[in-house]
């Protein structure tokens, strides 16, 4: 009798120079909890130093949570062809800058250059864009990536599932995240109606 095993699901997870670096570390960790994940990890120059400055580490401290990382102007790796067969991408922070990057298909390094792929081979995309208040330039970029085909996903706090700690919040997005790559999770508390969420509890409260 034959035994087959289902092929990894291969993500990529990329981190730039916009504020929220935990949002990228969070995702790294749920993917790597996962089993029958393997995720491919790229960094820029300025995602290191938010990595550093917000959350106090090293590049390496985050590398040791995906199954291979890969230098952002390695655009020879893997992850730089149509031919490496993944299933999709996130990037978490995504700077104003590696927005524009894509939305103008610059490929001008291997985050860019991963993402113009997702796009060409018709691959999940999910951009977690960061910025405010938004410049016409922002917005115009949002759209020409929807317009591939990418989503732009902002990493806004939501308060209905009333959030007691940064990590509820957090969580909250990564799991909506996670949802989009239809990786099955219970990251963060479902809205069940208005109804179910007023309905007195046990001791009457
Ligand atoms: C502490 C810090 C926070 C930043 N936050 C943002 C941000 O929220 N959004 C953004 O678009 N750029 C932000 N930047 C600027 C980017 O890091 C900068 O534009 C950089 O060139 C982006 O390069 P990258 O896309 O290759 O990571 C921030 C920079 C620093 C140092």
């Amino acid at each position: 009798m034959t035994t087959t095993t289902a092929a990894p699901k291969r993500l990529i997870v990329a981190i730039t120079g916009a504020t929220g670096a935990a949002y990228g570390l969070r995702l790294l960790q749920v993917l790597q909890e996962t089993p029958g994940i393997e995720t491919h990890l790229v960094v820029s120059d300025a995602g290191i130093l938010n990595l550093q400055h917000e959350l106090g580490m090293r590049l390496a401290e985050l590398e040791i949570l995906a199954d291979v990382a890969h230098h952002v102007r390695d655009v020879g790796a893997i992850i730089a062809s149509g031919s490496f067969q993944s299933d999709g991408m996130v990037v978490a922070p995504c700077s104003m800058r590696t927005l524009a990057a894509v939305a103008h298909g610059l490929s001008d390094n291997l985050i860019t250059r991963a993402a113009d792929v997702m796009i060409k081979e018709r691959r999940r995309l999910i951009l977690m864009v960061r910025e405010a208040p938004l410049n016409l330039a922002h917005l115009r970029n949002m759209t020409s990536v929807t317009e591939m085909g990418g989503i732009i996903y902002p990493p806004t706090p939501v308060f209905y599932h009333r959030p007691q700690t940064i990590a509820d919040i957090i969580d909250h997005t990564i799991g909506r995240i996670v949802d989009l790559l239809n990786i099955p999770n219970s990251l963060a508390p479902r809205w069940n109606g208005l109804a179910a969420e007023n309905r007195p509890g046990p001791a009457g409260h």
